[in-house]
């Protein structure tokens, strides 16, 4: 058996001589620049985690055929679980980064030109794995114009990789729920939700029916579902009670978790960067706060999952499935 020592085994002799500061480089030691820089690393260690458990689910999701009543499922709802975890645990560690005031910044702030956050391959590589393409890209302008030419190479290559979101709107594309061989001698089952849709929106909604018509029947242009993909996914979540859809909506939750989990840290990194350096520009190239709300408003992936709220109504209205789809998902009494 091998003699495993705490030290050798986490390589804390060269995690731990990490950290060397550009002040004290400079003779003009900045007591805070520490601080600065072991959360920055804190922060790259868990993108790696990120992206070590995202890069896991979207295998699961490569696979072209889920069980979506066996493990598969049940381990990506379990290891989406974990990235909004670590994702809340990131919004919360901006506050350590508070106690650093905006005059203890300026002590080494130049010294790191034109270094920025906005280079930090990771992020940008989870940004894009989810299925942030580079054409909805809010500042496309600089977005890669501040990386190394290998850097930049390896996320321009990225564009032509399976995404999760197309990996998901796939898999919700294949459920069969909606076949019409399980809905004999009924009106189109989809067609009976949309009309209880219809009849439930309030004076001021009535545009609310084409939208209906825009996500569920017509699909396409730069929408990220399909049609087919976004009708299954309003089931799931309508009949998110019975057993065979309970893991399936908490897989989608847990993707509209994580864009609201981003989102959040988008929003605290944007008060913090406003805190720090007001209106300055960012030391990325870019406009500095301008760009990051931008970014913050339309980055989200997993929107029209959210968006999909917009079409529940209330469960005692629901139509009953039929005993034919029970059968074959496999509830029946
Ligand atoms: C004093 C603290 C900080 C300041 C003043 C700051 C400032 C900025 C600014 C201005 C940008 C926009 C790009 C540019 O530089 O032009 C940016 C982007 C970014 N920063 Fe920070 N930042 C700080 C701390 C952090 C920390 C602790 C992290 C953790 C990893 C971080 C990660 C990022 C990331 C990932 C981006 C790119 C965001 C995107 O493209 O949406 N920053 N930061």
């Amino acid at each position: 058996m091998s003699n495993v020592y705490y030290p050798d085994y986490l390589q804390l002799e060269r995690l731990l001589s990490s950290q060397e500061l550009e002040s004290d480089k400079l003779g003009q030691h900045a007591h805070d620049e520490m601080l600065f820089i072991i959360i920055h690393q804190a922060y790259e260690l868990w993108f790696k985690q990120l992206l070590y458990e995202v890069g896991s689910v979207i295998e699961i999701f490569e696979d072209g055929q889920i069980d979506d009543n066996a493990g598969e499922l049940n381990i990506a709802v379990h290891r989406m679980r974990r990235v909004n975890t670590i994702v809340d645990l990131l919004v919360k560690q901006l506050g350590i980064l508070d106690t650093m005031t905006p005059l203890d910044f300026l002590d080494f702030r130049d010294m790191l030109r034109p270094a920025s956050g906005f280079q930090s391959m990771q992020f940008k590589i989870l940004e894009a794995r989810l299925g942030l393409r580079m054409e909805d890209r809010f500042g496309k302008q600089y977005y890669t114009s501040q990386l190394h030419p290998e850097h930049k190479a390896q996320i321009e290559a990225l564009e032509n990789k399976t995404t999760l979101v197309e990996l998901v709107n796939a898999w919700l594309e294949r459920m069969p729920f909606l076949d019409p061989r399980y809905w004999p001698g009924k009106e189109q089952f989809f067609d009976r939700l949309g009309a209880l849709y219809v009849g439930s929106l309030v004076k001021g909604e009535e545009q609310n029916a084409e939208l209906w018509k825009e996500i569920f029947v017509t699909g396409g242009g730069k929408r990220k579902f399909s049609a087919k993909a976004a009708r299954s996914g309003l089931f799931i979540m309508m009949y998110r009670d019975q057993p065979l859809f309970q893991q399936p909506f908490r897989f989608l939750d847990s993707l509209v978790e994580l864009d609201n989990g981003m989102a959040r840290w988008r929003a605290r990194h944007v008060d913090m960067v406003h805190r720090m350096i007001g209106l300055r520009l960012g030391t990325g190239g870019s406009t500095g706060k301008g760009y990051l709300r931008g970014a913050m408003d339309h980055h989200y992936v997993f929107k029209e999952l959210a968006d999909l709220g917009s079409f529940l109504f209330e469960r005692r209205k629901l139509p009953p499935l039929p005993a034919e789809l029970r059968k074959a998902v496999g509830f029946a009494e």
